[in-house]
C-alpha cells in the first residue's frame, strides 16, 4: 500500500467523521455502569436543549398510531375517555412529515380526562441520528392537546441521557380533519 495511499484513507475517515457526528459508544456492561456512577461526584451536570417536531399519523395507510383499547362507553364520551393507543411516530429536525428523521416517538396515550381532551403520555424519545444515536428520554405527562403550550415531565433517560430529568414543551402546529398532527417540542435537559 502506497503512502498516498494511507494519506487518503485517513482523509476519508477524518472526513466522514466530521459530515456526521457519531455518538460515543456507551459502555452498557453492569461493570461499567458501576464506574459510571462512582464518578458522578466529579461529574459536572449538563443542561441541553433540543428541538424537534413530532409526526403523529393518525389517519391512511402510512398511520403511525393503532388504536388498541376502548371501554364501553368510550364511543359515547366527548373526550374519547378511555381509548388507548401505541405509537411509533417519526420525530424530524423540520415541521414537513419528508423532513429528516432524527429519531422516533414510542409509546402509549390515553385519553384519561372526562372534562376535555387530554392525554396521559407514556414514551420513550428514542434518538436514531447524530451524537445522541442510540440515546432515550422517558417522558411521563398530561398533555391536554387543544392547549397553546403543554409541560411533561422528562423523568429519566439512557446513554448520553442517563439520570436525565428535564421538560418537554409541545406546541401543536398543524392539526388536519383526519386528526394528523405535526407538534413542535423544545426539550430542555439536565444530564451527566
Ligand atoms: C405513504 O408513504 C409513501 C412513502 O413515503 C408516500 O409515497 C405516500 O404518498 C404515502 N401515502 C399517504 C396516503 O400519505
Ligand atoms: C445509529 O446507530 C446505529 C447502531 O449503532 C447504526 O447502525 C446507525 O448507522 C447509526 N445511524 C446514524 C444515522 O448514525
Amino acid at each position: 500500500m502506497g503512502k498516498q495511499c494511507i494519506i487518503s484513507m485517513l482523509c476519508a475517515i477524518l472526513l466522514a467523521g466530521i459530515a456526521t457526528p457519531v455518538a460515543p459508544a456507551i459502555d452498557k456492561r453492569p461493570v461499567a455502569v458501576e464506574t459510571w456512577f462512582k464518578k458522578l461526584p466529579h461529574t459536572k451536570e449538563k443542561l441541553t436543549k433540543l428541538h424537534f417536531y413530532f409526526q403523529d399519523v393518525v389517519s391512511g395507510k402510512n398511520s403511525t398510531v393503532v388504536r388498541v383499547a376502548d371501554s364501553k362507553s368510550t364511543i359515547k364520551s366527548p373526550t374519547v375517555f378511555g381509548a388507548v393507543f401505541v405509537m411509533d411516530d417519526p420525530l424530524t429536525e423540520g415541521p414537513e412529515p419528508d423532513s429528516k428523521i432524527v429519531g422516533r416517538a414510542q409509546g402509549i396515550y390515553s385519553s384519561a380526562s372526562m372534562e376535555e381532551i387530554g392525554f396521559l403520555m407514556i414514551l420513550n424519545f428514542v434518538f436514531t441520528n447524530g451524537k445522541y444515536n442510540g440515546s432515550s428520554l422517558s417522558v411521563l405527562g398530561h398533555n391536554p392537546i387543544f392547549h397553546k403550550y403543554r409541560e411533561m415531565p422528562i423523568i429519566g433517560g439512557s446513554d448520553a441521557f442517563r439520570l436525565a430529568r428535564g421538560i418537554a414543551t409541545a406546541k401543536t402546529y398543524r392539526l388536519n380533519n383526519a386528526g394528523d398532527a405535526i407538534v413542535e417540542y423544545n426539550v430542555m435537559v439536565l444530564h451527566y
